[in-house]
């Protein structure tokens, strides 16, 4: 296969994102892996050439692990602690198998769904990822394209580059809108009014990050060179100034952060804003209760793609006792670790409203802009229909928890 850079180029991109692998950090900075030298003729052949060559969403991984500037690929791969979460939600899946029906006519399968009033071609989402123009310059607006021509949800985060008027334009439908409070109520408040007058619907308030520790990126940001500070200056200041929904904001006196934040804040919330309201980050039934309690209209199940806590709990093994606590009164999306449409099969069998992709839709995304997404977004809904097609279920509906053994 004939690569899109020259050999030598792509050679050392890899050799350099070889090098700061957190593998390469243990041996000493600058050692390769053992064997890596031997395997490189062999991963440069796979990499993909366009959206189109790709046969699952991991084909846009590998692209990114070889072309994306390093620092980007690590602030987007990274997990928490010693990365251990990223395995456990894969593994999570594993631990579920399907139970087939067979002779039923699924010559016409139909994956959409609705949600708080509005219909999507698909339940495989857009989780909100922030600052997406460090991936590609067309950023949010790129991925809301995509979701525009996959019908799907997109939930914009607080941390987009662009604002959530041009965003929703670029969707063509109402978005959701993430939030991470601000140290500034009046203008966090102003903020949500700006979403809601925006058109979106929802608003999912993100809690599972009041303290993380991800050392990839703070390894490679101790060790970063002229290259990234050319762009990257330190502070707060500096990071917020280039995201779209705070170019009005005073810097100087705002801070972020969850840490301090208590339930009463949902009712805050409920009471500050006419759309639904969703709490992120809930991976309890007790959790899931209080959420209840407080009023919210949804819940997103999810340890924030393995950068949360390292539980040793995958996202898809947190959501039973999750449903089990709603008992079918608001919907429940779940989001962390979705890679293939068996994975989106197994969380509406539980009882999932809709999952969320992460990672996967900025692979699509920083290999090959907007078709990259709607290519990641293609796959992943082909093998939903092919799974729903083996399994006998021609709508979302008829997903039960019959199809499964847990
Ligand atoms: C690069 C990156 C940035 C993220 N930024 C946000 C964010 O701004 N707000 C938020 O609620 N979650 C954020 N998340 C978490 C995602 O919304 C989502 O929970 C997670 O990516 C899903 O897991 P997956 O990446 O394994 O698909 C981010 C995730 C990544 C990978």
């Amino acid at each position: 296969m004939r690569l899109r850079r020259s050999e030598r180029e792509s050679r050392r991109a890899l050799l350099r994102f070889i090098a700061s692998s957190p593998l390469a950090y243990g041996l000493g900075a600058g050692l390769l892996p053992r064997g890596a030298e031997a395997q490189l003729d062999e991963l440069l052949e796979a990499l993909i050439e366009s959206p189109e060559q790709a046969l699952n969403v991991f084909d846009f991984q590998e692209y990114v692990k070889v072309h994306m500037p390093t620092g980007h690929y690590w602030y987007m791969a990274q997990g928490a602690d010693d990365q251990r979460m990223l395995t456990v939600n894969r593994e999570g899946f594993t631990k579920i198998q399907l139970r087939a029906r067979r002779l039923i006519d699924t010559s016409n399968v139909d994956t959409s769904v609705e949600l708080f009033g509005q219909r999507y071609d698909s339940p495989v989402f857009i989780a909100p990822c922030g600052a997406l123009a460090t991936f590609h310059p067309e950023g949010e607006l790129a991925v809301a394209r995509a979701a525009g021509t996959a019908n799907t949800l997109q939930i914009l985060s607080t941390v987009t580059n662009n604002s959530v008027e041009d965003v929703t334009e670029a969707r063509g439908a109402p978005l959701w809108y993430q939030l991470y409070p601000t140290s500034d109520w009046t203008f966090t408040r102003a903020m949500i009014k700006r979403a809601e007058d925006a058109g979106c619907t929802a608003l999912a308030l993100t809690v599972d990050i009041p303290a993380r520790n991800l050392e990839p990126i703070a390894r490679f940001r101790r060790d970063s060179n002229e290259e990234c500070q050319a762009c990257h200056q330190p502070g707060f200041e500096a990071a917020f100034s280039t995201k779209a929904m705070f170019a009005d904001a005073d810097l100087s006196n705002l801070g972020m952060g969850i840490r301090g934040l208590t339930w009463d804040y949902v009712d805050r919330l409920k009471d500050a804003t006419s759309m639904n309201v969703l709490v992120k980050g809930i991976v309890t039934g007790e959790d899931a209760g209080l959420c209840l309690e407080h009023g919210a209209d949804g819940i997103i199940v999810s340890n924030h793609g393995s950068r949360a806590e390292d539980s040793g709990r995958s996202s898809i093994e947190c959501l039973p006792e999750v449903l089990d606590a709603v008992d079918g009164r608001v919907p429940v999306v779940v989001d962390s670790g979705f890679r293939r449409g068996t994975d989106v099969f197994k969380a509406l069998a539980l009882g999932a409203s809709g999952i969320c992709i992460g990672k996967p839709y900025i692979w699509g995304l920083g290999a090959f802009g907007q078709p990259g997404v709607e290519r990641v977004l293609a796959i992943l809904n082909r093998e939903l229909r092919i799974v729903m097609q083996q399994m006998g279920t021609v709508d979302i509906a008829s997903i039960t928890a019959s199809s499964i053994q847990a």
